[in-house]
């Protein structure tokens, strides 16, 4: 299956005269494939058991004789009225206790039967109906699981699926009272039916542990949700991919779970943000993290299945992507990782509440700047990718990326600022800054795979990992934990066992003795000759066999140590116990860099990131210029420029190639 580009596409937006010219148009552009009907249900289904997909075989009929094939979306994100109305309990209820209504989309309780039924019916009927078409590749359900269901869904139907989870989970009351604590506040229960959902009607905030485990909970619903319509699928539909439209560093799913069932992952990419709230554009390191966390996954390549191709707004608009950027960021996404871009979306929609989230042709229809940009940029990207399908870029370096210790934080930030992705992001920083590859990782990987990896704020002592990572270093590993780790037992309680922190304590050659939330406070601290800034949290560390890499200077904390250094077996292994501002982070990622001997792709400049993925025979170097001016790049000659040279216009790009002499490290 060679697929490079796709559009995301809605024939039943137009009419059926126009499907011939929307098919010669994305043919002349150089699409191979289309993405449609995830929010069709009321035109596939319009009664119960009354289906319709005569209008969607013409289209595929009509975009197969253009050469161009398709993903098919299950409709469960935008369920009609007439389900609504046969069944209102499908409506989600908020934390709040506010019953949403329709009118938008994602109005639905996933846990709901009803609900369940109804989307096993159209999967059911869609997987028989479309499995035999040999254009049709394969599948996407639902879309953006989760998106919208931040504040959902808090009914009856959720409320006891919760319980029944939790029953799982610890078996009996007994075990759960013990383990999440209850004993505080009264709170002790005689069965799981009196255990509410953390609703916003609680008089104070929910205990912690229940709360944790609501947002495992709630993961594990969406999964589930997912899981159903992916057997169906499976089962109908064998001969054809199963994959979702992920979104980044969204926190409401494990991502590493839900792509378990999955193919491959994709991901939605909009660099200039969503929705109405007007954004700054994400800086090129976030766009780059995201895609990295994509890879990460499932250690392999990944597609784009909404890339932006324009002007982002609903009723509030972004600004408008430079000359240039489109095509730049398609090329990001490609570096990154992605065997296949897909733009979202074909044509700017007349009707509707994204008529402001600008496709690839004008609300005119007719081809105009993005048109001719990305065609060109099509032309000059597709004709490489199949040699370096299937492979990553390969690091030395991997960040470990954990949902759950993001959600206890989210549970209990402690400082008002403390934001887990943020606090992520200053790593992710500094080795886009030095163009080294950082890969995300679970934990649950082989980790002697890396030379470094930087574990954040691991807050909570999770079964195993402190054996894994403590192997990992001893076997000669060089690992980075920072602030807050070893804090919590996986239920969320205050383990009491030694001093901070926890099980790394003996690792890392140093004790916690006592802490310091830096609230509209920072200190100043020196880290080899760097003066810079750390931020909310201050560990109040002894030395016990560490050396300290960076000290406090003057203010509250003058003189006490905050960044250590410690060998332990033939490896080595660092505590950070603040949040670094950007100087004292490249000191020591600089610092952290040279001592595991990785390797940078090339000179930094700002603006400029540099990206490999491996090929078969050859090693394909992008150079992205992310900035309104040109920029020049200094490579050694063994890269030859098969894309554009080692002069880069304003928000261009170049791609380099390099004939491999040794074979590949590894299959990415
Ligand atoms: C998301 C969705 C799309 C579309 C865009 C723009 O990425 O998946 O259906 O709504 O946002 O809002
Ligand atoms: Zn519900």
């Amino acid at each position: 299956m060679s697929i490079h580009f796709g559009v995301d596409y809605y024939p039943e937006h137009w009419p059926m005269a126009r499907w011939e010219t929307d098919a010669r148009l994305m043919r002349e552009m150089g699409i191979d494939l289309v993405r449609m009907a995830e929010f069709s249900w009321q035109k596939m289904e319009s009664a119960e058991g009354t289906f319709d997909f005569a209008w969607l075989d013409r289209s595929i009929e009509i975009l197969a004789r253009a050469g161009i094939r398709v993903v098919l979306g299950t409709p469960t994100a935008s369920p009609p009225a007439w389900i609504i109305q046969a069944n209102p309990e499908i409506l989600p209820l908020d934390s709040r206790g506010v019953r949403r209504g329709f009118g938008g989309r994602h109005h639905d309780c996933q846990s709901n039967e009803a609900y369940r039924v109804h989307a096993r019916r159209i999967a059911q009927a869609m997987a028989r109906h479309f499995a035999s078409k040999p254009s049709v590749l394969g599948w996407q359900i639902d879309n953006e699981l989760g998106n919208s269901h931040h504040d959902l869904c808090h009914c009856e139907s959720c409320r006891h699926a919760f319980q029944a989870w939790l029953r799982a989970k610890y078996g009996t009351i007994a075990e759960l009272n013990r383990r999440w604590g209850t004993v505080f506040w009264s709170q002790t229960y005689d069965d799981f039916a009196q255990v509410p959902t953390p609703a916003a009607n609680a008089v104070n905030a929910h205990n912690p542990s229940l709360h944790l485990d609501w947002k495992r909970f709630h993961s594990d619903l969406i999964i589930e949700f997912h899981d159903e319509q992916a057997a169906i699928i499976r089962r109908e539909a064998p001969g054809q991919f199963i994959t979702h439209n992920l979104m980044g560093f969204f926190d409401l799913v494990d991502y590493f779970k839900l792509a378990r069932s999955l193919d491959f992952v994709s991901h939605d990419q909009y660099p200039m943000g969503f929705f109405d709230r007007p954004q700054p554009m994400k800086d090129p390191a976030t766009l780059a993290a995201h895609l990295d966390l994509m890879a990460g996954l499932k250690g392999a390549p990944f597609w784009v299945m909404e890339q932006q191709a324009g002007p982002t707004g609903w009723s509030i608009l972004g600004k408008t992507p430079r000359p240039g950027q489109l095509a730049l960021w398609t090329a990001q996404s490609i570096a990154h990782g992605a065997d296949a871009v897909v733009f979202f979306r074909w044509r700017s929609c007349t009707v509707g509440t994204e008529q402001y989230w600008h496709g690839i042709l004008p609300h005119n229809g007719l081809p105009g700047r993005r048109y001719e940009e990305l065609k060109a940029c099509i032309a000059q990207l597709s004709p490489v990718m199949d040699d370096f399908r299937g492979c990553l870029g390969g690091s030395e370096a991997a960040l470990l990326f954990s949902y759950e210790q993001n959600w206890a934080l989210e549970v209990q930030p402690h400082h008002p600022d403390l934001d887990y992705l943020q606090h992520t992001m200053g790593f992710c920083r500094a080795f886009h800054e030095r163009n080294i590859p950082l890969a995300f990782i679970s934990g649950s990987e082989d980790l002697a795979r890396h030379r470094l990896i930087i574990a954040p704020l691991l807050f909570l002592d999770l079964p195993g990992l402190a054996a894994r990572l403590t192997a990992y270093v001893r076997g000669g590993g060089h690992l980075v934990l920072t602030m807050r780790t070893g804090v919590k037992d996986q239920d969320n309680l205050c383990q009491t066992e030694g001093p901070l922190p926890g099980p790394y304590a003996e690792l890392l050659g140093i004790e916690i003795l006592d802490y310091d939330c830096l609230r509209d406070c920072e200190e100043r601290v020196e880290c080899e000759g760097t003066v810079g800034a750390a931020r909310l949290w201050w560990d109040v560390i002894e030395l016990r066999g560490a050396r300290a890499l960076a000290r406090g200077r003057g203010g509250d904390h003058g003189g006490e140590p905050i960044i250590t250094e410690a060998e332990a077996g033939s490896g080595r292994a660092y505590y950070i116990g603040s949040e670094l501002d950007p100087a004292l982070m490249s000191r020591f990622v600089d610092h952290a860099a040279k001592a595991a001997g990785l390797a940078s792709l090339g000179p930094s400049a700002e603006g400029l990131e540099l990206v490999r993925r491996r090929g078969a025979e050859a090693d394909y170097l992008f150079a992205l210029n992310h900035r309104g001016e040109g920029a020049s790049v200094a490579l050694p000659p063994a890269w030859e420029a098969i894309i554009g040279s080692r002069d880069l216009p304003p928000y261009g790009f170049s791609l380099f190639r390099s004939e491999r002499t040794e074979p590949r490290p590894r299959p990415h």
